[in-house]
């Protein structure tokens, strides 16, 4: 029986300049570094600005258990793509993958279904690890038709990737736009809900390796609801926006999340 992994993501969006990337990502590698027991069971990653990558990376070096990431990634490797990043610049800066698909990008910048699809599969197809995020609006929270807002863009995104992609570095992340940003959790039954949701959508594809990728939710978490959500059960960690920016509270995410019980497939 496999056991699916644990993952705390801080997305810091458009903070941090290379100092303060610096400061924080030293303060949050420290903290795991002195850490003990469960808490190493938890993959800890930040994704900062690109500016700031490179300053968060010295803080992880020579060895640390901090893992970094893009916030997003372009579908192409280079070219005449003026303002963009690709997969083989990110895995070059340091990361081990990218976040794909945040809605922020889906509402502000035109990531529509079929360019997340794009970004995906070159993520992926480039060996690195891809955070795809789903989510419904308000709107179709209260009109009940969430599960199939995240079917469709499931299905948009994921539909025709290769078993091989999907066991490799696929992690999901649930956040309802509604509680991004807004101090809105969803609850620990609406976040579990969702979640089996989406793993049934797929085991129904992929049998095993569908079900034994991490979901993980987003959309609010804060040092104090995070216990709860993760003793839901089916959430097997966290995307964090806000709550991220400050080691000592990206670190009590952590200690959170771990001290759940195993999640078994
Ligand atoms: P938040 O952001 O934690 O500030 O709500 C989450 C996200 O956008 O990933």
């Amino acid at each position: 029986m496999s056991q699916r992994a644990m993952w705390v993501v801080g997305n810091w969006k458009q903070n941090h300049l290379p100092e303060a990337a610096l400061t924080t990502a030293r303060a949050i590698a420290d903290g795991l570094a002195g850490a003990n027991g469960g808490v190493h069971r938890v993959h800890v990653g930040v994704a900062p600005p690109y500016l700031s990558i490179a300053a968060a990376r010295t803080a992880c070096r020579p060895i640390s258990d901090l893992w970094l990431f893009a916030q997003d990634v372009a579908a192409q490797d280079a070219g005449a793509h003026t303002g963009e990043v690709g997969p083989a610049m990110i895995a070059q800066a340091g990361c081990a993958g990218s976040i794909v698909g945040h809605s922020e990008r889906r509402a502000d910048f035109g990531d529509t279904d079929a360019l997340v699809r794009r970004k995906l599969h070159a993520t992926l197809g480039a060996g690195l690890h891809a955070i795809l995020c789903v989510g419904e609006r308000l709107e179709a929270r209260d009109a009940g038709t969430h599960e199939s807002v995240v079917i469709s863009q499931l299905s948009a995104a994921l539909s025709d990737l290769p078993l091989e992609l999907v066991t490799a570095r696929l992690i999901l992340a649930y956040e309802p736009v509604w509680a991004i940003g807004t101090g809105r959790t969803a609850t620990p039954e609406q976040a579990a809900s969702m979640h089996r949701c989406i793993r049934g959508w797929l085991a129904e594809r992929w049998s095993a390796a569908g079900a034994d990728r991490s979901i993980l939710y987003g959309g609010s978490v804060k040092p104090d609801n995070a216990g709860a959500l993760v003793a839901a059960g089916d959430i097997d960690g966290f995307l964090v926006g806000g709550a991220s920016l400050e080691a000592p509270s990206l670190l009590a995410i952590v200690r959170a999340t771990a001290s759940a019980p195993s999640h078994t497939p």
